[in-house]
């Protein structure tokens, strides 16, 4: 567990055990995964976040790793639903077969329950429940510069009057995960979504690594460590969750921005990071369980926006 304190996390983890199995009109459960791929521990985490009643999953890219998009997408559906809203954004992996993702992706953002706008898979914006989401492809098309990706995110929360904002896209910078990826993105994104005090939530290295609340990325200026966050214009975090099934890797680069890692070394294989946003307290519980159902870790966001 991140954070020294013992009552702010009792009383995260407390909220988070009740809200394993509530779901209301008001709370709205978003889980994130990334590089899930098509094997058994995929599947079982998908069951996991169909048991944890979430509402909509988010894939952070590098899909199936088989060129297979109809199995991939045949297998999020025989397990969620045929109707369940799922936003994914393409990932490197996913580049030999664009066009049917895109296909994919595009039929599910037109899922009744979502408002998208945007190229689907590459830079979207949706809304789902007033929750918005903005999806981007930074470091993914080798003639496409990260400032294209940056524009858009900054015009999509131009107007936003969102009280939750998330950030989605696959690659990292060296120093936003834990593994041997280089700096692929840029930082410009990762600061245009704190300066709109966006949640960022990425894939690519396999491993779950959640930051401390941060007033500078690149500097790794960190602004609470606290496991109860005030999310504000200028301040958020950044959510790695790259463990959808394909893979579980060592830790290899550490830093003292991280709150809390899982990955090969602390046994994880498999998980999903979940945000219950109760919509009428401006709190959100997260919690990140494993393909077996094992909570790993949990904090609370708050909202300022
Ligand atoms: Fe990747």
């Amino acid at each position: 567990m991140g954070g020294c304190g013992s009552s702010p996390t009792q009383v995260s983890l407390d909220q988070t055990k009740n809200l394993h199995t509530l779901s209301s009109d008001r709370i709205v459960k978003i889980a994130m995964i990334g590089d899930q791929g098509l094997g058994e521990k995929s599947r079982k985490l998908l069951r996991v976040i169909k048991r944890q009643n979430a509402d909509l999953l988010l894939i952070n890219g590098d899909f199936d790793y088989k060129n297979d998009p109809y199995g991939w997408e045949r297998m999020n559906r025989d397990i969620l639903g045929e109707d369940f809203p799922i936003i994914a954004v393409l990932g490197n992996h996913d580049l030999p077969q664009y066009d049917a993702y895109k296909d994919i992706i595009t039929r599910w953002n037109n899922n009744p329950q979502l408002d998208c706008k945007g190229d689907p898979g590459v830079r979207s914006d949706c809304t789902f429940k007033g929750i918005q989401i903005v999806s981007s492809s930074p470091g993914i098309f080798p003639d496409q510069s990260s400032e294209i990706d940056q524009n858009y995110i900054h015009n999509a929360f131009a107007q936003s009057t969102s009280p939750w904002r998330i950030c989605q896209w696959h690659k990292t910078m060296h120093d936003m995960q834990t593994g041997t990826k280089e700096d692929e993105t840029g930082w410009g994104v990762y600061e245009e979504c704190r300066e709109n005090g966006a949640i960022i939530t990425t894939g690519h290295e396999h491993a779950y690594a959640r930051s401390y609340l941060l007033s500078d990325i690149p500097n790794k200026q960190v602004a609470s460590f606290s496991d109860i966050y005030d999310i504000e214009k200028g301040k958020s975090l950044v959510l790695l969750s790259g463990l959808g099934g394909l893979s579980s890797r060592h830790l290899r680069h550490d830093g003292y921005w991280w709150a809390h890692k899982e990955n090969l070394d602390t046994g994880t294989d498999a998980g999903a990071l979940i945000c219950a946003f109760n919509l009428d307290n401006r709190q959100s519980s997260c919690y990140f369980i494993d393909e077996n159902g094992e909570t790993k870790d949990s904090f609370t966001l708050r909202t300022h926006l």
